[in-house]
């Protein structure tokens, strides 16, 4: 009979034994197990701490409590034991420089980064996905850490994907892959407007790119078809079949667009085979660089993690 487990034979043991005879072989171990990252804060007096931790998590929901753990030996330990309140920021996707910053002991920490001063005076970071802001209700011994439990006196949610932190990176979620491939397969996927098929919003994105970037074009006196042209005669000398053909443009189109640019002197022919003259190919170098301003300007405030995965998609869809 096989078990739901069956893939369980690709995994193979890496190392193993005793924690103590190798402490980063033990740490590993540990990071085999994936958490989220948040910043934890606190002012006692004049001071205002706040470091990196991936040990939070949550311990009960009525009483609503949560726990951290702080190595002993931390320059911030006496501070957080000794205030009434800590807050806990759970960092987004997009704050890995936080993550770094607060995990780093940086002196200016709090200079460098823009929070606001919650319960107790403890910030919290701006931009985070939720906060959490708890009164210290009780401290355990943990070996070399503290173990602090918090009572949540307030909360926020805030919309955003969390930081991961998996096997000693940083990292972001998704859902898995199955759950779509599930569905495909018990024929109970429907696209909707808010969860589309993959392939219909590749298509609808790249008529809308194409939309907003018509301006850009008329600007340089070029229209869709004629773009269209221009790109591919810059890989070289076609004839009218080969255009129909890699453009996908009708025959009708094809000729306008090829006339056209000919009057404009963009386009010469000879015996069958069209090419762009001098001023076709600086035509098409200045559509380029118009181009490269349009994607940057349409790319800001994606993160490099997800255009590499997009990115990855498309090859995969390209290469297929
Ligand atoms: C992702 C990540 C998770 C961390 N988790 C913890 C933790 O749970 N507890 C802890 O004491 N330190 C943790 N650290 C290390 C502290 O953030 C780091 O030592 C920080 O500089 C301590 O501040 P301090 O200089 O005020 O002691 C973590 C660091 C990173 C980058």
């Amino acid at each position: 009979m096989t078990t739901i487990n069956a893939l369980a034979a690709d995994s193979q043991v890496i190392e193993h034994g005793d924690p103590l005879a190798d402490g980063r072989a033990f740490r590993r171990c540990l990071g085999q197990y994936p958490t989220g990252v948040s910043i934890v804060t606190a002012r006692h007096g004049e001071k205002t701490v706040g470091m990196a931790v991936n040990s939070f998590a949550a311990v009960s929901l009525d009483p609503a409590l949560v726990l951290w753990s702080i190595r002993c030996e931390s320059g911030s330990a006496a501070a957080f034991l000794e205030a009434s309140h800590f807050a806990i920021s759970v960092l987004s996707s997009r704050q890995v420089e936080v993550s770094q910053l607060f995990g780093s002991g940086h002196e200016d920490r709090f200079k460098l980064t823009s929070w606001t001063a919650g319960i107790g005076g403890a910030p919290l970071i701006d931009g985070a996905i939720a906060h959490l802001e708890c009164r210290l209700a009780k401290v355990y011994e943990g070996g070399d850490h503290w173990i602090l439990i918090g009572q949540v006196e307030r909360y926020t949610r805030s919309t955003g994907e969390p930081l991961v932190f998996a096997q000693g990176q940083y990292a972001v979620s998704q859902n898995h892959p199955q759950l779509a491939a599930a569905a495909r397969a018990a024929g109970t996927y429907e696209p909707t407007r808010e969860n589309p098929l993959f392939t219909s919003l590749l298509t609808s994105t790249s008529q809308h790119m194409s939309r907003l970037f018509q301006e850009h074009r008329q600007a340089l006196g070029v229209t869709p078809a004629t773009s269209r042209v221009l790109n591919f005669l810059s890989q070289g000398a076609a004839s009218i079949d080969s255009l129909e053909h890699d453009t996908l443009l009708g025959r009708g189109a094809i000729e306008d667009a090829l006339s056209e640019l000919i009057k404009q002197g963009f386009v010469e022919v000879n015996a069958g085979e069209y090419s762009l003259t001098a001023a076709g190919l600086e035509k098409r170098l200045a559509l380029t660089q118009r181009a490269v301003e349009f994607t940057a300007e349409q790319l800001d405030g994606i993160s490099d993690a997800d255009l590499a995965a997009a990115t990855r998609v498309m090859g995969k869809l390209l290469s297929n």
